[in-house]
């Protein structure tokens, strides 16, 4: 299998520079609020989730929890199931979930179902990259870092096949195969 070069998207001092804008409103709008708990999807939100967090001035910790798709590669059939559960409980805390891209917005879904469940004080959700396209329910998603093109991205934290995570840019591919 081939593994192509990707073209790149956003850079690392743009996504930089977007993210201290996200952690700066993030920031002012749980000023006061007490210890903030940031959720993050692994694996692809983890570098974001670290990144967004080291310029939040709000006291913070951060749990993560694993999904599973149904499916392979770039072809998801929309089954979502938990892989790994939070360490923490949320009840009562103000929860910042943090993802790395909406897609179909199946996955976004399911784990606020999940977390609506245990009763947080509050829930919204923060996603570095959102694909235009239609999607049914549209997620209220309160912080998005870029509007992207339906096209499938890898890099700063997200995969092909598990490749290309550690790219410190953003970029498409044609998706092998
Ligand atoms: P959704 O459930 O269809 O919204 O897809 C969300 C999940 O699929 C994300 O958390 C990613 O893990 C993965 N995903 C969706 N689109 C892409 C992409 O373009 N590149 C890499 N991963 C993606
Ligand atoms: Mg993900």
């Amino acid at each position: 299998m081939e593994f192509p070069t990707p073209r790149p998207l956003l850079g690392e001092e743009a996504i930089a520079a977007r993210v201290a804008e996200l952690a700066a409103r993030i920031s002012a709008d749980y000023a006061g609020a007490g210890e903030l708990s940031l959720v993050g999807v692994l694996e692809g939100a983890s570098r974001f989730l670290r990144d967004l967090s080291g310029r939040l001035t709000v006291p913070r910790r951060a749990d993560f929890l694993s999904v599973a798709h149904y499916g392979d590669g770039a072809v998801p059939t929309g089954e979502v199931r938990l892989r790994r559960d939070l360490h923490g409980d949320i009840a009562g805390r103000h929860v910042l979930l943090v993802e790395d891209i909406v897609d179909t917005g199946a996955t976004l879904g399911f784990v606020q179902r999940l977390l609506r469940a245990r009763d947080p004080a509050s829930l919204e959700i923060c996603a570095l990259l959102r694909k235009a396209k239609r999607r049914d329910p549209e997620p209220d998603v309160a912080y998005v870092g870029f509007e992207i093109a339906d096209e499938w991205v890898v890099g700063y934290g997200l995969d092909y096949a598990d490749r290309y995570r550690t790219l410190p840019y953003v970029g498409v591919i044609d998706p092998p195969g």
